[in-house]
């Protein structure tokens, strides 16, 4: 007799224990770069950062090499939040579990980022317009916001099905990559398996992620209170074309 699937659980609650392992390690030295390039070409000087969607706390880590610099992270998955906490335990960081639809920092930050496609998570117009006046109202006047997200509307390549079958150590997991049915963007299911001492856990995922063409993106930071000041493709700053995808945006507010 076959045994049903198991209902899935929330978007990290079974990952985090090996997101940096999967995905967030091999990311983070693009990301961090392009970071660092960001601040230099846009003369950005800050005092205090809020990364928001900071997941297992790898970007406030390295940032909190600097003892001088008011960190803090928010994420809405206490799972990913866990990971955070033993990474970034004695440095001073300050986590926080909220939804950045409805932020609510501890005080206004000179600079806030989110970093990884986080802005993906935004599904509907009305959660895009939420976040972004929450990120506006959480800034200082002419603070900054600096975040990576994948577009829609551009000729690039339009997502499709694809399964990956992943085999580590300890480890075994299947991620069905489809394209979004109600919009531009991608449904990723997961099932992933680890396997310990006491047995195996596996869990299901769903992570529902929509493209936003820059034609909706670019206005709705405006209406929040944001100016851009530079979209730059991710691996090597350069303008992006219109083929490319994976951009990061500086804004400021005022
Ligand atoms: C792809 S991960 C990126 C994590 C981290 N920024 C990194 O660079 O590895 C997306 C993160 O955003 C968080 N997230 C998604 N939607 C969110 C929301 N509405 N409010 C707060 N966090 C959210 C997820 O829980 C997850 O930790």
């Amino acid at each position: 007799m076959s045994r049903a699937a198991p209902a899935p659980v929330a978007p990290y609650a079974s990952l985090a224990p090996v997101y940096d392992r999967l995905v967030g390690d091999a990311r983070f030295e693009l990301i961090w770069e392009a970071f660092r390039r960001s601040c230099r070409h846009h003369r950005i000087g800050f005092r205090s950062l809020a990364d928001i969607g900071c997941g297992t706390g790898r970007f406030l880590h390295r940032l909190s090499r600097n003892p001088a610099l008011r960190l803090c992270g928010v994420d809405r998955s206490a799972a990913m939040l866990r990971v955070a906490r033993r990474r970034l335990a004695g440095r001073g960081v300050r986590l926080l579990r909220q939804d950045m639809t409805r932020l609510a920092l501890p005080e206004p930050a000179d600079l806030l980022t989110a970093n990884f496609c986080t802005l993906n998570y935004l599904t509907e117009p009305a959660a895009l317009a939420l976040a972004l006046r929450a990120l506006a109202a959480n800034s200082h006047c002419n603070g900054y916001l600096i975040f990576d997200i994948i577009l829609g509307g551009t000729t690039g390549r339009t997502p499709s099905a694809v399964r990956q079958l992943i085999e580590a150590p300890a480890l075994h997991a299947v991620w069905d990559i489809r394209p979004a049915p109600r919009f531009e963007g991608t449904i990723v299911s997961t099932f992933t398996c680890l396997h310990g001492t006491r047995g195996s856990n596996c869990a299901q995922e769903v992570h529902l992620q929509r493209w936003w063409p820059a034609a909706t993106l670019l206005p709705a930071l405006a209406r929040a209170g944001f100016r851009v000041l530079g979209l730059h493709r991710l691996a090597d700053h350069a303008p992006p074309g219109p083929g490319d995808r994976w951009v990061q945006v500086v804004a400021r507010r005022g």
